[in-house]
């Protein structure tokens, strides 16, 4: 019969009989040869049926199965350097099939269908080779995020989804009813994440975030997943540091173990090559001033080529600001010291120079726009305390986090770093709907 086997690791059974199990991608053949195209969920490989070396009821299943089926087959191992698959180079030359399954007809052909009808099968979607290579490099960028914490010092510490109090913002907030207390799902673990340093020095929450963004974009979704690193005794410079090492780990650990799948998209990654440190820094105001500068040249914009809309000072950036001031440089850039205006209550302002905050987001190239967020925060109690006022948050919901800074407070910063938008980044994708399995947007909650 042969050994069960994955089709990643195909190559080491050359010459061997196996057994493969998985479902039909793609079928073509002629007369006595059927090629049944087949994934397992590691791997394709092409299986070829020859009249002669099975059953008549194994080759009748091979004419019959309609894609997406599920069967189990076993069979020699060949090496073949044209065979088609992934990894590709080898094929299988079948002595045995069974049926699991039969399938159904299903919606999804290999022709273009449109987007929404693409949404609403994305249960079924979710088998196409682009939508596997796409969250097959999700999940290795997840596992460096996680990797090159937990080895530079950061403890894992989760942080609650419920919470009584808004932190990004009140304008994106999803309420729910916690027993006839109005609770709101994250925004962010960050609040936590700050107490959370005084007893571990440098922490990190991974989880899933939320916001009722009432904007369709190619870069929002409702719910998202982030990973914030918290870190005590740190500046912002101290921090973007931090920021651009962990940046270029995750982007040259994608690269060298995502290489196939990165193909598979007919991903570019010249761009990506050069994400190593340092990136390039630029301040608010410079930016401002690059930006109008360039739109009195009439200076135009992709993904549509749209002139490139001046600024004013003290007015947060759009998508085409963002691309253009990264289109400036070869790397991530970041951009520091925003105003006070636009950024949340909680980021410490600069000394002597109070309208603007110790912030810098990290633009990505490309045109995919912002990654992270991330500040200094504020450390003295009583000037925390006017920003709640300022902000009109209610005092109450804020006095636990207010009170971190009686105790013991320090310089401390943190950063949130996007998974869905870095999925988009590496993988060169249009939009952020793919880059998770199953995507909230607006008006979109099913499947
Ligand atoms: O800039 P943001 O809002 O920062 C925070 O939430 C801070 N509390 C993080 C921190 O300092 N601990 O969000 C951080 C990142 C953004 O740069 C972006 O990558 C991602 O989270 N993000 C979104 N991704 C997808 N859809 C949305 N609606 C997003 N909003 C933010
Ligand atoms: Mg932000």
């Amino acid at each position: 019969m042969g050994q069960l086997i994955r089709i990643q690791d195909i190559a080491r059974y050359e010459g061997q009989q196996v057994i493969i199990q998985g479902w039909l991608q793609l079928k073509t053949g002629k007369g006595k040869l059927q090629f049944l195209r087949m994934r397992d969920g590691t791997g394709i490989i092409q299986a070829v049926v020859f009249q002669g070396n099975v059953s008549a009821e194994a080759f009748d299943a091979a004419k019959r199965l309609p894609l997406e089926s599920s069967f189990v087959v076993g069979g020699i191992v060949r090496a073949d350097v044209r065979a088609p698959g992934i990894p590709g180079g080898h094929e299988l030359e079948v002595s045995d099939l069974t049926v699991v399954q039969e399938s159904a007809e299903f919606p999804i052909a290999p022709k273009e269908h449109g987007v929404e009808f693409l949404m609403d099968n994305r249960h079924l979607w979710l088998r196409s080779n682009r939508q596997w290579a796409i969250l097959r490099v999700r999940a290795t960028i997840i596992k460096a995020m996680r990797d090159w914490l937990d080895d530079n010092g950061f403890i894992l510490v989760d942080t609650p989804i419920l919470t009584p109090a808004a932190a990004e913002g009140t304008t994106t907030l999803f309420q729910t009813d916690f027993h006839g207390e109005p609770a709101y799902l994250a925004q962010t673990g960050q609040l936590y994440n700050e107490a959370n340093i005084f007893a571990f020095g440098r922490v990190y929450c991974f989880g899933p975030t939320f916001r009722a963004e009432k904007s369709k974009t190619r870069r929002h979704l409702q719910e998202f997943w982030m990973v914030e690193p918290e870190v005590a005794f740190c500046t912002l410079d101290d921090l973007l540091e931090i920021e651009e090492q962990y940046i270029s780990y995750i982007v040259q650990t994608t690269l060298r173990e995502r290489a196939s799948e990165l193909a598979a998209l007919e991903r570019d990654t010249s761009a990506l090559q050069r994400v190593t440190p340092p990136f390039p820094r630029v301040s608010y105001d410079e930016a401002v001033k690059m930006i109008n500068e360039a739109a009195a040249r009439g200076v135009t914009v992709p993904p549509n080529d749209e002139p490139l809309p001046e600024i004013e000072w003290g007015n947060d950036f759009g998508a085409p600001h963002e691309t253009f001031v990264a289109s400036q440089f070869e790397k991530p850039v970041f951009v520091h010291h925003y105003p006070v205006q636009m950024k949340a209550f909680y980021m410490e302002p600069e000394p002597g120079r109070p309208e603007v905050c110790r912030s810098a987001d990290l633009l990505a190239p490309e045109g995919y726009g912002e990654i992270i967020g991330g500040s200094e925060r504020m450390s003295d109690p009583d000037m925390l305390l006017a920003a709640v006022d300022r902000h009109h948050l209610p005092r109450e919901a804020y006095a636990w986090y207010v009170d971190l800074r009686r105790y013991g407070s320090v310089p401390h910063s943190g950063f949130g770093l996007g998974v869905e938008r870095t999925v988009s980044w590496i993988c060169g994708l249009d939009h952020i709907r793919e880059t998770i399995a199953f995507p909230r947007m607006l008006n979109r909650l099913y499947p």
